[in-house]
């Protein structure tokens, strides 16, 4: 039985010492940043609004920006050998390098998290350029993931100093499909999801908002714990993981030994309408995880009125579950590279404030056949 309990520890007298206007950027480090920009944007329906690389005077690596809704990735690339990029891609493949996170004062947010324990990688530092300045620190995360702090002030510039406005033909006719990020997921080793829910807590001040016992989450074959974190307005939600034990290797696992280590799983992205999203991203060649047929019997009595057809969800995949609060509707696709580590979540929500936690079962399940078919359970 699922075990939810929501705001576990209230916490009325916390003072905001670290104020969070939102995630400002995630950058993915890639093997090859020109083929996964055309892929998100061909696939996902992302723009491409910046640039840097050879062409404004950056000689080691290039990075395009992709934007859609409020969401903006960076995908940065090694142009010559030699460089911590290469190396990063080397031992993890594509993957999330940085989770930045907007904030009125990089200043502020460095000297507070370093004083509350986090490891300071690069103190505030200023970028300027004739649109303004910005900003930004930069601290240690889990893995070798980093959260830089971006203060954009009144920076008038497409992306950060030193970027270049980029426009193509074609994207401005783009169907707008997604619109915001709605959490980023972690995976930790066996035993480390403790210590990071007490960083974000000690560090960002962040609360505990649902705790899934392994209980709660368990297939016959393997089993995660997991919890969620939040900052004050709940702008902000970090999902940690960390696998338990099962009978067969977790899906934790297997992403730790592929991705050699600690590192983002999904970023969940929202859209106001999940049927014509997944309709068009499957039409435009991006692959979802199966759900079995037997997965839609119960729907109707585990969730109750929907607002969506349930012949439509059923066809798409798409998986719904209840709270307290209201329902969601989430799918999740296959890896987005070579490796099985990263992948999105499409999500929509009806009030529910969840993670899909009802769904987790038939969600597992149905990773899992997909990592039976890789080897690897
Ligand atoms: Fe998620």
């Amino acid at each position: 039985m699922s075990t939810l309990s929501l705001d576990p520890h209230p916490a009325p007298e916390r003072r905001d010492f670290m104020p969070l206007h939102g995630i400002d950027h995630i950058e993915l480090w890639v093997g090859n940043a020109a083929q996964a920009a055309y892929y998100l944007r061909h696939a996902f329906g992302f723009t491409e609004v910046a640039y840097a690389g050879l062409e404004t005077g950056r000689r080691d690596r290039v990075s395009h920006v992709l934007q859609q809704g409020r969401i903006r990735l960076v995908l940065t690339g090694a142009l010559v050998d030699g460089t911590e990029i290469g190396d990063h891609q080397r031992r993890h493949g594509d993957g999330v390098k940085v989770v930045a996170l907007s904030v009125p004062s990089a200043d502020a947010a460095y000297r507070e998290a370093v004083a509350r324990g986090a490891t300071g990688l690069r103190a505030p530092y200023e970028l300027r350029d004739g649109d303004g300045v910005v900003r930004m620190a930069e601290i240690a995360a889990y893995g070798e993931t980093v959260h830089t702090f971006v203060e954009r002030g009144d920076y008038g510039g497409r992306f950060l100093p030193g970027f270049a406005a980029v426009a193509h033909d074609g994207d401005a006719s783009q169907p707008r499909l997604l619109a915001g990020i709605d959490h980023v997921v972690a995976n930790v080793e066996l035993g480390a999801m403790e210590r990071w829910v007490t960083f974000y807590e000690e560090v960002f001040g962040m609360t505990e908002l649902i705790h899934f016992s392994d209980e709660a989450i368990s297939t016959e074959y393997s089993a995660l714990m997991s919890k969620v974190v939040t900052n004050g307005d709940g702008r902000v939600k970090f999902p940690i993981n960390e696998p338990a034990e099962g009978a067969r290797k977790s899906q934790i696992d297997e992403y730790l030994e592929f991705y050699g280590g600690p590192g983002v799983q999904h970023i969940a992205v929202s859209t106001r309408d999940i049927v014509a999203t997944v309709e068009a991203l499957a039409a435009r060649g991006v692959s979802f995880l199966r759900t079995p047929e037997s997965y839609y019997e119960d729907v109707p009595a585990r969730v109750g009125e929907i607002d969506q057809s349930l012949e439509d969800l059923r066809r798409l995949g798409i998986l719904v579950d209840r709270d307290d609060e209201g329902y969601l509707l989430q799918i999740f696709t296959k890896p987005l590279g070579d490796r099985p580590t990263l992948f999105l979540e499409i999500i929509e929500r009806h009030g529910a404030r969840g993670f899909g936690e009802g769904n987790f079962k038939a969600l597992f399940e149905a990773i899992e056949r997909e990592q039976a078919l890789r080897g690897n359970l």
